[in-house]
Protein backbone atom coordinates (compact mmCIF):
# COMPACT_ATOMS: atom_id res chain seq x y z
CA UNK A 1 0.00 0.00 0.00
CA UNK A 2 1.42 3.35 -0.65
CA UNK A 3 1.81 6.15 2.02
CA UNK A 4 -0.17 9.46 1.27
CA UNK A 5 1.86 12.64 1.83
CA UNK A 6 -0.71 15.54 2.02
CA UNK A 7 1.30 18.31 -0.13
CA UNK A 8 -1.39 21.04 -0.17
CA UNK A 9 -4.82 21.91 0.59
CA UNK A 10 -6.04 25.00 -1.28
CA UNK A 11 -9.23 26.73 -1.98
CA UNK A 12 -10.63 28.44 -5.24
CA UNK A 13 -13.24 30.99 -5.83
CA UNK A 14 -13.07 30.83 -10.03
CA UNK A 15 -12.13 28.44 -12.60
CA UNK A 16 -9.04 30.79 -13.09
CA UNK A 17 -7.81 30.83 -9.87
CA UNK A 18 -7.81 26.86 -10.18
CA UNK A 19 -6.08 26.93 -13.25
CA UNK A 20 -3.67 29.63 -11.73
CA UNK A 21 -3.07 26.64 -9.03
CA UNK A 22 -2.42 24.48 -11.05
CA UNK A 23 0.10 26.21 -12.99
CA UNK A 24 2.21 26.52 -9.89
CA UNK A 25 2.08 22.73 -9.30
CA UNK A 26 2.95 21.88 -12.20
CA UNK A 27 6.36 23.58 -11.98
CA UNK A 28 7.10 21.57 -9.74
CA UNK A 29 6.35 18.21 -12.06
CA UNK A 30 9.10 15.78 -13.40
CA UNK A 31 9.48 13.90 -16.35
CA UNK A 32 7.52 10.74 -15.95
CA UNK A 33 5.25 12.02 -12.94
CA UNK A 34 1.53 10.79 -12.73
CA UNK A 35 -1.77 12.75 -11.58
CA UNK A 36 -4.52 10.58 -10.79
CA UNK A 37 -7.56 13.15 -10.39
CA UNK A 38 -11.04 12.72 -8.50
CA UNK A 39 -14.00 14.30 -8.01
CA UNK A 40 -17.78 14.38 -9.18
CA UNK A 41 -18.77 15.26 -12.65
CA UNK A 42 -17.87 19.38 -13.25
CA UNK A 43 -15.49 20.02 -10.03
CA UNK A 44 -13.05 21.10 -12.06
CA UNK A 45 -10.33 18.41 -12.71
CA UNK A 46 -10.48 19.06 -16.38
CA UNK A 47 -9.68 23.03 -15.78
CA UNK A 48 -6.65 22.08 -13.10
CA UNK A 49 -5.40 20.11 -16.15
CA UNK A 50 -5.03 22.96 -18.40
CA UNK A 51 -3.13 24.94 -15.88
CA UNK A 52 -1.24 21.81 -15.73
CA UNK A 53 -0.83 22.03 -19.70
CA UNK A 54 -0.27 25.54 -19.97
CA UNK A 55 2.78 25.54 -17.31
CA UNK A 56 4.05 22.50 -19.18
CA UNK A 57 4.27 25.17 -21.94
CA UNK A 58 1.40 24.83 -24.34
CA UNK A 59 -1.64 27.43 -25.31
CA UNK A 60 -3.82 24.51 -26.16
CA UNK A 61 -6.69 23.69 -24.04
CA UNK A 62 -7.43 20.47 -22.51
CA UNK A 63 -10.50 19.39 -23.59
CA UNK A 64 -13.28 16.66 -21.88
CA UNK A 65 -14.06 14.26 -25.13
CA UNK A 66 -16.96 11.79 -25.05
CA UNK A 67 -15.51 9.73 -26.99
CA UNK A 68 -11.71 9.38 -26.86
CA UNK A 69 -10.20 7.96 -24.17
CA UNK A 70 -6.80 9.18 -23.99
CA UNK A 71 -5.39 12.93 -25.39
CA UNK A 72 -1.49 13.58 -26.42
CA UNK A 73 -0.90 17.01 -25.96
CA UNK A 74 2.50 17.81 -26.87
CA UNK A 75 4.00 20.96 -24.84
CA UNK A 76 7.31 22.82 -24.56
CA UNK A 77 8.41 21.25 -21.32
CA UNK A 78 6.50 17.84 -21.10
CA UNK A 79 3.33 16.25 -22.74
CA UNK A 80 0.58 15.66 -21.37
CA UNK A 81 -1.38 12.35 -21.73
CA UNK A 82 -4.66 12.78 -20.37
CA UNK A 83 -6.76 9.73 -20.03
CA UNK A 84 -10.59 10.14 -18.72
CA UNK A 85 -11.96 6.66 -17.48
CA UNK A 86 -15.07 8.05 -16.60
CA UNK A 87 -17.17 5.96 -19.77
CA UNK A 88 -15.25 2.72 -19.41
CA UNK A 89 -14.61 1.94 -15.96
CA UNK A 90 -11.22 1.36 -15.93
CA UNK A 91 -11.58 -1.31 -19.12
CA UNK A 92 -8.78 0.62 -20.69
CA UNK A 93 -5.73 -1.74 -21.54
CA UNK A 94 -3.40 -1.15 -18.31
CA UNK A 95 0.08 -2.63 -20.45
CA UNK A 96 -0.93 0.55 -23.31
CA UNK A 97 -1.10 3.27 -20.23
CA UNK A 98 2.05 2.34 -18.36
CA UNK A 99 4.11 2.97 -21.88
CA UNK A 100 3.31 6.33 -21.74
CA UNK A 101 4.50 6.68 -18.30
CA UNK A 102 8.27 7.91 -19.79
CA UNK A 103 10.81 10.79 -19.75
CA UNK A 104 9.00 13.08 -22.47
CA UNK A 105 5.53 12.93 -20.37
CA UNK A 106 3.00 13.63 -17.52
CA UNK A 107 0.27 10.91 -17.65
CA UNK A 108 -3.03 12.43 -15.83
CA UNK A 109 -5.97 10.34 -15.42
CA UNK A 110 -9.61 11.55 -14.64
CA UNK A 111 -11.91 8.55 -12.68
CA UNK A 112 -8.65 6.05 -12.07
CA UNK A 113 -10.06 2.57 -11.78
CA UNK A 114 -8.14 0.04 -9.24
CA UNK A 115 -5.83 2.84 -8.08
CA UNK A 116 -3.42 0.30 -6.54
CA UNK A 117 -1.98 -0.29 -9.60
CA UNK A 118 -0.84 2.81 -10.00
CA UNK A 119 0.95 2.92 -7.05
CA UNK A 120 4.43 1.77 -8.74
CA UNK A 121 4.20 5.30 -10.02
CA UNK A 122 4.09 7.03 -7.00
CA UNK A 123 1.35 9.44 -8.05
CA UNK A 124 0.19 13.09 -7.48
CA UNK A 125 -3.70 12.71 -6.13
CA UNK A 126 -5.22 15.57 -6.90
CA UNK A 127 -9.07 15.55 -4.93
CA UNK A 128 -11.50 18.71 -5.97
CA UNK A 129 -14.88 18.76 -4.17
CA UNK A 130 -17.28 21.39 -4.88
CA UNK A 131 -17.52 23.60 -1.92
CA UNK A 132 -20.55 25.86 -3.07
CA UNK A 133 -21.16 27.97 -6.52
CA UNK A 134 -17.17 28.82 -7.97
CA UNK A 135 -15.66 27.55 -4.62
CA UNK A 136 -13.79 24.37 -4.85
CA UNK A 137 -11.41 22.70 -1.96
CA UNK A 138 -7.95 21.17 -3.91
CA UNK A 139 -6.09 18.51 -2.11
CA UNK A 140 -2.30 17.52 -4.03
CA UNK A 141 -1.13 14.44 -2.19
CA UNK A 142 1.33 11.87 -3.33
CA UNK A 143 1.99 8.38 -3.45
CA UNK A 144 5.15 7.25 -1.67
N1 LIG B 1 -13.22 27.24 -8.72
C1 LIG B 1 -13.43 26.53 -9.83
N2 LIG B 1 -12.50 25.66 -10.26
C2 LIG B 1 -12.70 24.91 -11.35
N3 LIG B 1 -13.81 24.94 -12.11
C3 LIG B 1 -14.78 25.80 -11.74
C4 LIG B 1 -14.63 26.63 -10.59
N4 LIG B 1 -15.76 27.36 -10.47
C5 LIG B 1 -16.55 27.03 -11.47
N5 LIG B 1 -15.98 26.09 -12.26
C6 LIG B 1 -16.62 25.50 -13.45
O1 LIG B 1 -16.87 24.12 -13.17
C7 LIG B 1 -16.72 23.36 -14.37
C8 LIG B 1 -15.65 22.31 -14.17
O2 LIG B 1 -15.65 21.49 -15.30
P1 LIG B 1 -14.54 20.42 -15.61
O3 LIG B 1 -13.20 21.00 -15.33
O4 LIG B 1 -14.81 19.87 -16.95
O5 LIG B 1 -14.88 19.34 -14.47
P2 LIG B 1 -14.55 17.78 -14.41
O6 LIG B 1 -13.42 17.50 -15.36
O7 LIG B 1 -14.19 17.55 -12.97
O8 LIG B 1 -15.82 17.06 -14.77
C9 LIG B 1 -16.36 24.33 -15.49
O9 LIG B 1 -17.51 24.72 -16.15
C10 LIG B 1 -15.75 25.50 -14.69
O10 LIG B 1 -15.87 26.72 -15.39
MG1 LIG C 1 -13.21 16.15 -16.93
Amino acid sequence: MGRLKILNILKTKSPEETKKQAFDFSLTLKPADMILLSGEIGAGKTTFLNGVLKGLGSDKRVISSSFSLMSVYKAERLNLIHFDFYRINGKFDFEELIEYVNENNIVAIEWPYDIEKYFMFKPYSVEIKMIKNDEREIKIKKYE
